[in-house]
């Protein structure tokens, strides 16, 4: 039984509108608070008097949301599924054990002077210990920064002198489809670069790996010796709990800042809304740490509700095609969120590796990250599913905190392909190229007009980046970045990026970034990349290189470019084509013109538009001449 019918929804809804205050100080309810808040949000959007602040005189402690909250009465429940990479040899946690945990850790981050306020960078891979270290953070107040374990050493560095981390919490090796992936190696390089006084070396595979006198400790060598008991922290609502870099349209990823009282809210409130946990679910969202929808889904939203979470450390292919499905089987899944490319790259390899497993337990499914095409969604419906669940299509961002438009079960009938409506509170609107608002069915850009309380509050050290980026584009409004279509029941379809953010595989690559990195090669004079539609990943990375005068663009350039970004970002923002142009098309005034490159990498030979501002339109010929 839905415990959100079509009724209780509608109620909601009215609540949201009729009394937006009471509505949102009734769900923090659902939290314990050490003083409760008075106050819901405080917000402006406009620069004289811009501000977002959430649930202000509110104190709490995250972690005991998470974890103290639940001993009582379920220490003894499963709270973490560890699904290691080779299945079958993962491990469970109870509550109690992840408490422990937990508060081991925070004493030995305590034990080095970690504290309040100080930034704790965390490059783990999808182990029990690594959301024990989040968990640890949010108990002393520290500020935990997760850099996801496919990130290259240059990137890890960039993050850690970004916030000024103290200490780094990394594993020995991880292992994802049979591959070791040399963390601890890569935590090296990185500290050449940006040293920190302390690094937290937690066992995985065991293998041996260089340990630095005086600043590096391995942790299963104190952890006997760490209390299991810490006292947390009282933090105000807006502390700062944790900064996710994500890629924007310019510069370098930017620090996303979430505070504590705010997230929390939103993050259990969405996950109880569209989840709907029941007492016995065993919940598999499968994306890393190391991303927005691993904190909020993987960790604390599940942990805030009492759930049984899983946390994969493996990789849909491997050892075979049928990985999700076997462990569905044999973990008992009975919810299951995944990311569209997951689904496509499946769907691909034949029906057989799903339908010979039962998927019995499977009571509803969920996607996220990027858009999912119909012919995905029936696939998943009907082969996955077995045409008897429902799919929330859940659409949000790392600046959003959780979700914010999504079905509800039970309540919002699906359509394929649409993230439908936004949750209560939430208010969408779609604005034309110059703000202004369009009525109806209608394609538009997707703004929020009003804040909720998962919103972020800063880019971490730029406050002036945050305001810029996300308010000034249309006046007034949060612009998220993203194009959409809404129908005549008022459903939304997320049609994608709008600006020169590169979803690949439901992961964000900024094109100025991938540029940066190129341009940096010794051999290239200038790059333009831009996204183009692919079949499994969504968009791919397609660049423009010209060389210097004299160069030649061959395979084994081509390789080398390859490896300088992903040794610069990381193996997710390789460019999967390489076009090498004698030059780039460029108005007068020495702007590229991104639109025909982008017509270029769809495979369009003509309709470019007006060319005419071009500074040389002999250019085009010279692309399409050029063309792999
Ligand atoms: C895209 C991931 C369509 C969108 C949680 C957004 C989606 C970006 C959906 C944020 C969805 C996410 N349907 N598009 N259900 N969910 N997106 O920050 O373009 O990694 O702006 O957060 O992913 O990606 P991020």
């Amino acid at each position: 039984m839905a415990r959100y019918g079509p009724a209780e929804v509608e109620a909601l809804r009215q609540q949201a509108e009729s009394d937006p205050d009471g509505f949102w100080l009734d769900l923090a309810k659902r939290l314990d608070w050490y003083r409760p808040p008075t106050k819901a949000g405080d917000w402006s959007y406009n620069e004289d008097d811009f501000h977002i602040e959430w649930y202000a005189d509110g104190q709490l402690n995250l972690s005991v949301n998470c974890l103290d909250r639940q001993l009582d009465a379920r220490g003894d429940k499963v709270a973490l599924i560890f699904e290691a990479d080779e299945p079958g040899t993962g491990r469970s946690l109870t509550y109690r054990e992840i408490y422990e945990e937990t508060c081991r850790f925070a004493n030995l981050l305590k034990s080095y002077d970690i504290g309040r306020g100080d930034r704790v960078m965390i490059y783990m891979p999808m182990i029990p210990e690594a959301a024990a270290a989040m968990l640890a953070c949010a108990r002393i107040g520290a500020v935990h920064s997760v850099c996801f374990g496919g990130f290259s050493p240059e990137s890890l560095a960039g993050r850690i002198s970004d916030c000024d981390a103290c200490a780094v919490i990394t594993a020995d090796e991880g292992v994802r489809g049979g591959k070791i992936i040399p963390l601890k190696l890569n935590v090296d390089e990185a500290l050449k670069e940006s040293p920190v006084p302390t690094c937290i070396v937690v066992t995985r595979t065991g293998n041996d790996v260089p340990m630095t006198e005086g600043r590096d400790v391995l942790y299963s060598a104190v952890r006997e010796a760490l209390s299991t008991e810490c006292e947390p922290e009282v933090m105000n609502a807006e502390d700062p709990l944790f900064i996710l870099y994500t890629s924007g349209s310019t510069g370098k990823p930017k620090g996303v800042v979430h505070t504590t009282g705010g997230y929390a809210v939103w993050a259990a409130t969405t996950f109880d809304w569209i989840f709907q946990p029941q007492a016995s679910d065993i919940f598999w969202c499968t994306a890393d740490v190391g991303w927005i929808t691993g904190h909020t889904y993987v960790v604390y939203g599940p942990l805030m509700n009492g759930a049984t979470s899983i946390m994969f450390d493996g990789v849909p292919n491997y050892p075979d095609f049928g990985r999700f499905w076997e462990t569905v089987d044999r973990l008992g899944v009975t919810i299951f969120y995944t990311a569209p490319t997951a689904i496509r790259a499946l769907e691909r390899e034949g029906d057989d590796w799903v339908t010979r497993y039962s998927r019995e337990s499977i009571r509803l499914l969920g996607t996220v990250g990027e858009p999912i095409n119909p012919d995905a969604w029936e696939w998943y419906w009907r082969v996955v599913g077995g045409g008897r669940v429902p799919i929330v299509d859940t659409w949000w961002q790392t600046e959003t905190g959780a979700a914010l438009i999504s079905p509800l079960p039970g309540s919002t009938p699906m359509k394929p392909g649409s993230a439908t409506q936004p949750l209560p509170g939430i208010h969408a609107i779609l604005v034309d190229e110059h703000g202004k608002e369009l009525e109806g069915a209608v394609s538009g850009n997707l703004c929020l007009t009003t804040s909720w309380p998962g919103q972020m509050r800063t880019v971490w050290g730029d406050h002036k980046r945050f305001f810029d980026t996300y308010f000034t584009t249309y006046r007034g409004r949060y612009f998220t970045g993203d194009g959409c279509r809404r129908d005549e029941d008022g459903y939304y379809w997320i049609t994608g990026r709008v600006d020169d953010v590169i979803n690949v595989s439901g992961h964000r690559v900024g094109s100025a970034e991938v540029e940066s990195s190129l341009v940096s090669h010794p051999l290239v004079a200038e790059a333009a990349v831009v996204g183009y539609p692919h079949d499994i990943k969504g968009s791919a990375v397609y660049a423009f290189v010209t060389l210097n005068a004299g160069e030649e663009g061959t395979d084994a350039v081509r390789q080398e470019l390859i490896k300088e970004v992903r040794h610069d970002i990381g193996g997710l923002a390789a460019p999967e084509k390489i076009h090498f142009t004698p030059a780039l098309p460029k108005t007068r005034s020495g702007k590229i013109m991104r639109r025909i490159l982008r017509k270029i990498a769809e495979g369009a030979t003509d309709g470019f538009g007006d060319t005419s501002t071009l500074a040389d339109p002999s250019v085009v010929d010279a692309l399409l001449a050029g063309r792999q």
